[in-house]
């Protein structure tokens, strides 16, 4: 396979484009009031972390970026927050997701495109914050997306991001999954995730590596945290695999080995 950055980005939209991320959860009729439900519902059941970590309504009036809004569910708490809301994802199956949300909600954002993490059409110093969940690991140039992030941001703007942890359980089970019991046990977490995690290309980084990334740029560090998440204690799997997902959250500490690398900084 040719992976020079454009053909894995058009690879990576090419995935994204045939479902828009978090609609799986649904058999709903598309763009019904009763698809747009079930998919907030299941994405704040699964990942209720997220309400702490973006704090919607503390950004009332203030001039936000989304970046990556999949099917628009977090977008659409910023823009009923009161946010100056604006959004971008790399595929046209997002914003049409976000396109017919807002419409069917009778709600409006100050703006929301198709465009790239690496490009942000957007002026230096523009945001109060920037926030990202999920996102920036799946583009090939992920440390051109960070720098794009911390172009937009205002002078003290904030950022939000959440990318995925390498040392995490979920990483753990993966690489048990699809390199131990195929008799590849030399294969490495970075590969298996790769070429198994969602679209093709897909990174996991250390606590370690963000903290060495950050501190070389022009911002100031408020947190870097990993959560535990519902991928790390299989809830989707039975009470057995459950049950093993538990003891090895206890032994290996929890959040520590949390798959949501959840970092925030702050711009010099
Ligand atoms: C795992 S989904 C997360 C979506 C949403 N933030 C959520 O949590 O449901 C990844 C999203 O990143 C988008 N994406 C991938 N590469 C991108 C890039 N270079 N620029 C903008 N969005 C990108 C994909 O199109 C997809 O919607």
């Amino acid at each position: 396979m040719d992976n020079t950055p454009n053909t894995l980005k058009e690879d990576v939209k090419d995935y994204w484009n045939q479902q828009a991320c978090g609609t799986q959860f649904t058999d709903k009729d598309k763009y019904t009031l009763e698809y747009f439900e079930e998919i907030e519902n299941n994405r704040y059941i699964v990942s209720p972390e997220i309400f702490s970590f973006a704090q919607f309504t503390r950004y009332r009036g203030k001039k936000i970026l989304e970046i990556g809004v999949g099917a628009g569910t977090d977008f659409l708490q910023w823009v009923r927050a009161g946010a100056d809301a604006y959004g971008v994802d790399l595929t046209e199956e997002a914003i049409d997701h976000v396109k017919h949300r807002l419409s069917l909600y009778d709600l409006q954002a100050s703006g929301y495109a198709v465009a790239d993490s690496e490009n942000l059409p957007f002026d230096d110093n523009t945001f109060d914050l920037v926030y990202s969940w999920g996102v920036i690991h799946h583009t090939p140039n992920t440390i051109k997306a960070l720098d794009e992030i911390i172009r937009v941001m205002k002078p003290n703007g904030q950022a939000k991001i959440m990318i995925y942890h390498r040392h995490s359980l979920l990483a753990y089970f993966f690489w048990i999954k699809h390199a131990l019991l195929k008799g590849k046990p030399f294969k490495s977490i970075a590969d298996i995730l790769w070429y198994n995690m969602e679209s093709i290309g897909t990174k996991a980084y250390t606590i370690n590596e963000v903290d060495k990334i950050l501190k070389s740029r022009n911002v100031n560090i408020s947190e870097i945290k990993p959560i535990l998440s519902y991928y790390d204690k299989l809830e989707r799997f039975n009470t057995f695999f459950r049950f093993i997902a538990s003891i090895a959250s206890k032994l290996l500490g929890g959040d520590k080995v949390g798959w949501f690398l959840t970092f925030q900084f702050s711009k010099k």
